[in-house]
């Protein structure tokens, strides 16, 4: 058996096409949607993705209000900017990349933002409406895994999900989002014994640990669907968090790295400006 690809490039696309129909639906009204995005310092994959997340932006014709600003930057000058991007109504959204200097608060800057323009859904309010069932600002890489496996899936409700990492940016926020969908939710990490057993139970297994190949091929139940969040850079390229090859001849379904899970999360970042100016205006 050969797992059917989860193609989360195209899958992007066709998100991103029904994004810019609606942005081009709100400017006809006079409302541009606008995403504000701050990097503070110079981290190359950081840079990277802040240049990626504009340049979408763009196309899909929402304005982009990008602020680059030193390493050494100071908290209280951040939460000034913070601060006035919450009040400037040209900005709908507001992310802020993460890793943060080192001599930053990351909650105390997260939890700045307003939270309706709050487009990661790092909010602690954000967090809390999640976890309670309420209509949330949800984090953009678990909304795209989510929206792949009810594409591949359908109905969630009442299968076995293992999600491998318990990240407040990944694991848990997806975690969450099955469970809202009925699912029946592990989270599995570092410290979980015999993983390898409790991923072959798996019906959907989400692998989100940061190391490259960690789930290996016999791990997973014939037939699972597969989401590997993994984004590793290594020698060989960038590689998942599963080993893919080995991966594929037993599952039912598999997202590859690349072309997975990266390119929705970007797409899934403009939804969530769309949703956030929508909820203003409404
Ligand atoms: N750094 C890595 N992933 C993310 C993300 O989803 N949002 C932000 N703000 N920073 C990140």
């Amino acid at each position: 058996m050969t797992a059917t690809l989860i193609d989360g490039k195209a899958f992007a696309a066709r998100l991103r096409q029904g994004i810019a129909g609606q942005v081009d639906a709100m400017r006809a009204r006079g409302i541009t949607p606008g995403l504000a995005v701050v990097l503070v310092g110079e981290d190359p994959a950081s840079q990277v993705y802040v240049r990626a997340k504009g340049k979408q932006t763009r196309e899909v014709g929402m304005t982009s209000f990008e602020h680059r600003l030193p390493a050494d930057t100071s908290e209280r000058d951040l939460l000034a900017l913070i601060g006035r991007l919450n009040d400037d109504p040209a900005v709908n959204g507001i992310l802020v990349q993460l890793p943060l200097p080192e001599h930053m608060d990351e909650a105390a800057i997260i939890n700045a933002v307003d939270p309706a323009k709050d487009v990661d859904g790092f909010h602690i309010l954000n967090v809390g409406l999640l976890a309670t069932g309420q209509k949330a600002m949800v984090p953009c890489t678990p909304l795209g895994c989510l929206m792949m496996l009810r594409d591949h899936l359908g109905d969630l409700s009442g299968r076995r999900a293992v999600v491998v990492g318990r990240s407040n940016i990944v694991g848990k926020p997806m975690a969450q989002l099955l469970l809202r969908d009925s699912a029946t939710v592990t989270i599995a990490h570092s410290r979980t014994q015999d993983l390898p057993s409790l991923c072959r139970e798996a019906d959907i297994l989400v692998a989100a640990v940061g190391r490259p190949g960690f789930v290996k091929g016999d791990w997973i139940k014939p037939g699972a669907t597969v989401i590997d969040v993994g984004i590793n850079r290594t020698p060989d390229g960038l590689v998942g968090d599963v080993d893919f090859e080995a991966a594929r001849a037993v599952a039912g379904a598999i997202t590859p790295v690349p072309g997975g899970v990266g390119p929705m999360t970007i797409a899934c970042l403009l939804a969530n400006t769309l949703t956030a100016t929508a909820r203003k205006n409404d």
